[in-house]
């Protein structure tokens, strides 16, 4: 697909992937393959968005998501603004309608929001005109975060459809869960997700996934693991017994991969990585992890969002 072509894309913002088609995923992806090509060359730098605004407003730490979707933007020579909550008139008591209304009276072309709160994206996509993201809305979505791991499975993998890909952990409390739930179930794959019955959603099964309480079981005919933190910041105490209890039931590492999961089983993570606990050093660090790769196919993915965004908008 041609760089500078746009295809038939009409929504104004992404705010989740539980809103978009199967198709829309898969203009996404392929949108993503013809960008990553990009960040290969020595000058890694197309006009394509020269002129447009991106403003990033995070309520929330991140190392990965804020800075690939700077560099996104830069290299697509977009010119980009950072707001910290930290450092906004946030703290002193402006709401989040009217940050978000004095950023739009600055006449930018895109807001990135991450927020503690679920359907904060899903506010500001009904105050302004801007294109809204969402970059992580408390424990709803994250919906670009599910993109690349799709696009960084198709590639290493060749496919969606058909794949089965177990997600381990806490799937309560995870963002990625569900928009990884979300779209690998559009595109076709087989999801599994495995964890303590305390970390697992009510009626999480209704999503279209298989659940199971049994590492060994869900490992048994796994081609991608998607192992994700413990968000220790959006539990209750005592969900489950300890750290180590966790660790012994569900933490991954070589002896349980080489015991119970197929030798080329891919394994993934969003990071930040609690090394140790969910996963080993050794395995993320081994042949079959792809979390870096993970990282790099975020920058891809980010431009073509940027760029399919970035036709006329609908207020
Ligand atoms: N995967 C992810 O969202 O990482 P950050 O919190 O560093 O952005």
């Amino acid at each position: 697909m041609a760089k500078n072509k746009k295809p038939n894309w009409t929504k104004k913002d992404l705010l989740g992937l539980e809103e978009l088609s199967k198709e829309e995923i898969e203009i996404i992806l392929d949108q993503s393959e013809s960008f990553r090509e990009i960040s290969e060359r020595t000058i890694k730098k197309v006009p394509t968005l020269r002129g447009k605004t991106v403003v990033n407003l995070f309520f929330e730490p991140s190392t990965r998501t804020r800075t690939s979707f700077e560099l996104a933007a830069k290299r697509l020579s977009a010119d980009t603004v950072n707001v910290a909550a930290a450092s906004s008139s946030v703290l002193k008591g402006e709401t989040l309608r009217d940050t978000a209304r004095n950023i739009e009276a600055m006449k930018v072309d895109y807001i990135v929001i991450r927020h503690a709160s679920s359907g904060a994206p899903y506010i500001l996509s009904r105050t302004v005109s801007p294109a809204v993201i969402n970059a992580g809305d408390g424990a709803h979505e994250h919906p670009t975060q599910a993109l690349l791991d799709m696009f960084t499975m198709r590639r290493k993998k060749g496919k969606i459809a058909g794949l089965n890909v177990v997600i381990i952990g806490d799937i309560m409390h995870s963002r990625v869960a569900r928009s990884n739930i979300f779209g690998l179930t559009k595109l076709g794959a087989n999801v599994t997700v495995c964890g303590p019955k305390t970390l697992m959603p009510v009626e999480v099964e209704k999503l279209g996934v298989k659940v199971t309480y049994n590492l060994a079981e869900a490992l048994k005919d796994a081609d991608v693991l998607n192992v994700l933190r413990i968000q220790n910041e959006r539990q209750e105490k005592g969900l489950f017994p300890s750290i180590r209890e966790y660790v012994r039931r569900f933490g991954i590492n070589r002896e349980i991969l080489d015991k119970y999961a197929k030798k080329d089983v891919l394994i993934m993570h969003p990071g930040p990585v609690n090394q140790g606990v969910e996963l080993s050093q050794d395995v993320a660090d081994g042949l079959y992890s792809v979390i870096l790769d993970q990282v790099t196919n975020g920058i891809a993915v980010r431009m073509a969002v940027l760029f399919l965004l970035s036709h006329k908008k609908a207020k």
